[in-house]
């Protein structure tokens, strides 16, 4: 059950052996947890594994300072890895717990991720695994069709139990006041030339070999072009390269939105957030959908709180989706090894 370390994207099936040992099993789950999602494919995420269990650490050399200070996109993408991994045990009739900051001296170690044996995975599961492989940040304009209600009610039963909030806005008035929060949170972002630079020092040539951050194949531009896709990251691709940053077109490229929130702002909560992330994800691209990021107004700490108002949320905004159908998926964004993020004791 070895997964290949050359090409981390190559379908999790192709290696799947169920019935191995644990531990080949916990290495090969770790192995698909690292097709997560994280922010600006900074991948900041260290695992240890034991006989039943996956450690998963904040490797915060990663972390983004000024898009992200207090870690917490960095805390929901090592949470999305959780929630991969747990998505892709049900494929081995493995059950899982897991056990948030359970060392109160080691504040880096975010979870332990314990594994026993289960029952079989239902169809569902079986779709959810599947898309692991498939799963993609698509920032290209959809097509203007609505999500059914029946996702919309199966996306909060995945998030509900994780204390995560789904709101959903497909028209009316909050979602105008929605998109006019992402452009401005986009302008005041632009403007600071910190939070350019770093953005920048994520987008590279795909031709540097990097396995993180994002290359230009990500928004399928050719190489010399990848610069250009740091204006389409934040919002997303209308064709020509023009990035969609004002909200009208935010709107008119953004069949439904879809804001996570949660009870409270603690790191249990973003980890939370990026379990229930993950497999929301892996539910939308099962029935073919696809989605991307908006979470400017979120990054912005006065703008975190007019979205709130505008969404007539109770809760914390944590993570501001774009969902709908796209006529191709772009190519996968680099991974590093396995073996570079697994810690050998
Ligand atoms: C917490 C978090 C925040 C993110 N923020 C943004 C964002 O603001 N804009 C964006 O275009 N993508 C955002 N992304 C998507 C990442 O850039 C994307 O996951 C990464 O480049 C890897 O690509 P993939 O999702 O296609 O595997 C975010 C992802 C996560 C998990």
């Amino acid at each position: 059950m070895q997964r290949d370390d050359d090409d981390p994207w190559m379908h999790p099936h192709e290696n799947l052996i169920t019935g191995e040992v644990l531990e080949k099993s916990i290495r090969f789950l770790a192995g698909c947890a690292i097709l997560a999602p994280s922010g600006h494919n900074t991948q900041p995420w260290l695992f240890a594994s034991g006989p039943n269990w996956l450690d998963v650490i904040a490797d915060r050399t990663r972390a983004l300072a000024v898009v992200d200070p207090d870690d917490r996109e960095l805390t929901i993408s090592c949470g999305a890895a959780v929630g991969t991994f747990e998505t892709a045990a049900r494929r081995l009739s493995l059950q899982t717990s897991v056990a948030r900051c359970p060392d109160p001296g080691f504040p880096d170690h975010l979870a332990q991720i314990t594994v026993e044996d289960g029952p079989p995975p239902d169809e569902l599961e079986v779709t959810m695994f599947d898309a692991i492989a498939r799963r993609r940040t698509d920032r290209s304009a959809y097509f203007l069709e609505e999500l059914p209600d029946g996702l919309k009610c199966d996306c909060r039963k995945i998030a509900d139990p994780l204390g995560v909030n789904v709101e959903f806005f497909s028209d009316g008035s909050g979602l105008k006041t929605i998109a006019d929060l992402v452009a401005e949170g986009d302008r005041i972002q632009f403007e600071d030339p910190d939070f350019r630079h770093e953005l920048a020092s994520w987008v590279h040539s795909s031709r540097r070999g990097s396995r993180d951050g994002m290359s230009g194949a990500s928004f399928g531009l050719p190489d010399i072009l990848a610069p250009a896709a740091r204006f389409v990251i934040r919002t997303f691709d209308l064709g020509e390269n023009i990035a969609a940053a004002d909200a009208k077109k935010i709107l008119a490229g953004s069949p439904t939105l879809a804001l996570l929130s949660s009870t409270s702002d603690t790191v249990e909560d973003w980890l939370d957030t990026g379990r229930a992330l993950a497999r929301m994800l892996l539910l939308l691209t099962a029935r073919g959908f696809t989605a991307s990021y908006l979470n400017q107004p979120i990054e912005i700490a006065t703008l975190r709180s007019e979205l709130r108002q505008a969404a007539g949320a109770t809760t914390q905004p944590q993570i501001l989706l774009r969902i709908g159908r796209s006529e191709r998926p772009p190519p996968p964004t680099m991974r590093r090894a396995l073996s570079d993020v697994m810690i050998t004791t």
